[in-house]
């Protein structure tokens, strides 16, 4: 029996008993009752259905597969990666760095609830951080653009006329909130000061440049673009001068503040992740003209870099959203080269990345407006092109009759293959690659083999502390179980892989180009395990485990002359005796009757099987092992722990029992 204890919600108010006292306390419950827990992390993660509970990539530490769950039974939220986790308010407080109340604000403004404050304004107006009144001077800012542009004759004839000569649409405008600051020396930052915006805050975001005796605003007489942040806050500007005029940069940002780091953000994502999750795709430009327009032609998943190569910040913002990723490229092949290099970035991240590539002269501001929404669709359609496929061709192009370039080229081809993080994905590229560069497969896996090494070297130092950190807060259960014996399914398991790892098992039809790719039964079964982190810790599996996963890509591989022969006594002897007869009848699947053809003609039957037994009873022992931790946790009235576990319990609860229904012959306890 689980012992179940009831979430003590109070706890959170007490926490915050100091701040909370500013608004009421009807108020307060009425917020945290509207703010549903999948609802308020929807907007900053996309979440998918598992089980009751929802799951995605957390927004708080860098993963690539989710550990990040919501449950809105509970209505908490808890990553079991990093560990982190509470109600929707201190989702909101931890995603937004905001206070309690500040938290509670937000989502008041979310559900259109109204706050009644108690307290002195002033003593709180002192208690927002820095972060938030850099936010709120930029808001006001923003406001006061936006008026300027539509409501004052200088914003109108001159910004307004601007935008409507480049025929943006007037609700395009307002969507993206575009201002006009008026020239001259100081009319923003007079206005800001009259409202009482402290001149330490204007500084600070940039908005108005001030030495000793000498202050004006950096972005008067050009049209404004805000930038914001996921939950669409403003937090810092583009400023676009209006002539073309070779002395001045054409656009002017604002400086890298407390609340604005320019390689932490893309311009447009607070517009376009609606249309991003949706999709399931994200373009990437450019600019910020392009991502006007773009949206102007109807197309709305799209976000901009600004001018600047793409970070892994940034890269994981879009990721949060989908993992496929379309890069628009203007340029010329010049310019597309030296960007190349970037996307391998994009790549390790496990993205999917395409190219398209418009035709010369145009950006996808003219070529949107040009082809409108539906010729602009058809385009991407029909151009739209793998990314590797599309660095092949293009540095083809450069290195026929030259070997020399040739071999340059197959290191580069192959250095973006090597960071792709899926083993099966990388064998698909590495046929595809093969072909394009007339160069056999396995000359390619071994140039991968080696590009592999040379990154690991470098990530190594890293990897190791990023494990212990992650260890040392997250003990795993199955850390324990290192030694002793193998089970049997661990054992089956073993035989499989080494005997019948390197035959096909299935195909996979890829579409674009349309092609055919052979899965086999070691990429199959290392593929299923890992992604749900199953993989034993037992030391002797963990290490031909290992052994065959690094030499998938192999074909020159083979497991039983390379484990019999292995250095470790312990691992030959291993080998040897899974080699032998007496494991090959296994008793394994006779439970569901027995069979009678061999092993190899039944793979496609018997892999998944073997996989699934594993799997089964490795939850089966982590079960045993919550268990003992939920009652050593609740004897010591540990309840976040109990929560924790226990919700650990019920997602492995789950993955049991369709186990057992895919395996038809289990009792489930
Ligand atoms: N950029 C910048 N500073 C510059 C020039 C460019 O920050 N001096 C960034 C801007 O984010 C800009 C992007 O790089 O949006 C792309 O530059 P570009 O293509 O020159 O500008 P567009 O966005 O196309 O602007 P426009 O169409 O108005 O010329
Ligand atoms: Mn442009």
């Amino acid at each position: 029996m689980i012992p179940f204890k009831h979430i003590n919600h109070q706890r959170f108010y007490t926490d915050f008993v100091t701040f909370a006292h500013m608004i009421d306390h009807a108020t307060i419950e009425r917020i945290i009752d509207a703010a549903e827990i999948s609802e308020v992390v929807s907007e900053f993660v996309t979440l998918r259905k598992r089980g009751v509970n929802l799951l995605g990539l957390c927004p708080f530490h860098n993963e690539k597969t989710p550990s990040f769950t919501v449950s809105p039974a509970k209505g908490i939220f808890k990553c079991f990666g990093c560990g982190k986790g509470g109600n929707s308010v201190n989702f909101i407080m931890e995603h937004e760095n905001l206070s309690y109340p500040e938290a509670l604000k937000w989502l008041a403004k979310k559900y259109h609830i109204e706050v009644v404050e108690h307290g002195d304004p002033e003593e709180e107006k002192q208690l927002l951080d820095e972060r938030e009144s850099l936010m709120i001077v930029s808001g006001f800012a923003q406001k006061y653009f936006t008026n300027y542009l539509w409501n004052e004759n200088e914003g109108r004839t001159i910004g307004l006329s601007y935008f409507r000569e480049r025929s943006f649409r007037d609700d395009i405008l307002k969507k993206f909130e575009l201002g006009y600051a008026p020239d001259g020396k100081t009319p923003f930052t007079d206005a800001a000061r009259k409202e009482g915006y402290k001149m330490e805050f204007l500084e600070k975001t940039g908005l108005t440049i001030k030495r000793d005796d000498w202050v004006r605003d950096r972005f008067a007489g050009r049209v404004m673009f805000p930038i914001h942040n996921l939950a669409g806050r403003v937090i810092a500007f583009g400023g676009r001068i209006l002539k073309e005029n070779k002395e001045t940069a054409k656009y002017l940002n604002s400086p890298e503040s407390e609340i604005y780091h320019k390689s932490k953000i893309v311009y447009g994502i607070f517009q376009a992740k609606r249309e991003i999750s949706k999709t399931d795709k994200c373009y990437l430009v450019e600019g910020y003209t392009d991502v006007l327009s773009m949206h102007q032609a109807g197309i709305e998943n799209v976000v901009a870099s600004s001018g600047t190569a793409l970070t892994p910040d940034q890269i994981r913002m879009i990721k949060r959203f989908t993992p496929n990723i379309t890069i628009i490229y203007d340029g010329d092949a010049a310019g597309i080269k030296a960007s190349l290099r970037g996307i391998d970035l994009v790549l390790e991240e496990g993205m999917n990345v395409k190219v398209l590539l418009l035709p010369d002269g145009d950006d996808p501001d003219s070529f949107a407006k040009k082809m409108g929404a539906a010729g602009f669709a058809g385009y991407i359609r029909e151009n739209e092109t793998d990314f590797i496929q599309f660095k092949t061709r293009l540095l083809l192009k450069d290195a026929e009759n030259d070997p020399i370039a040739k071999a340059k080229l197959i290191t580069d081809v192959i250095r973006s293959v090597s960071v792709i993080p899926d083993p099966v994905t990388r064998s698909v590229y590495i046929k595809e690659c093969s072909k394009l560069l007339e160069v056999n497969e396995e000359l390619l896996y071994s140039e991968v083999q080696k590009q592999k090494r040379k990154q690991n070297d470098e990530l190594e130092k890293n990897e190791i502390r990023i494990e212990t950190r992650k260890a040392a807060q997250q003990p795993k259960i199955e850390d324990v179980v290192t030694t002793g014996k193998l089970n049997e399914e661990e054992l089956v398991f073993l035989r499989f892989l080494l005997k019948y790892g390197h035959l096909a098992l299935f195909e996979l039809e890829d579409e674009n180009p349309h092609e055919v790719v052979t899965v086999t039964a070691g990429e199959f079964m290392v593929h299923e395990i890992e992604k749900d982190d199953l993989v034993s810790q037992h030391q002797l599996f963990r290490i031909i485990f290992d052994g065959v996963k690094e030499n998938l890509e192999n074909p020159a591989f083979d497991p039983w002359r390379f484990f019999v022969h292995h250095p470790n006594a312990k691992v030959s002897q291993l080998a040897t005796n899974l080699l032998s007869d007496k494991h090959n009848e296994s008793n394994i699947w006779k439970r569901g009757g027995g069979f009678t053809e061999s092993e190899e003609d039944i793979l496609e039957l018997l892999v998944p099987k073997v996989i699934n037994e594993y799997k089964w009873r490795k939850i089966r022992q982590m079960l045993t092992e919550i268990e003992k931790e939920i009652d050593k946790a609740s004897a010591e009235n540990d309840f976040d722990r109990v929560i924790d576990e226990q919700s650990k319990y019920m997602n492995l609860k789950r993955v049991e029992k369709e186990l057992a229904e895919k395996l038809g012959n289990r009792t489930i306890i």
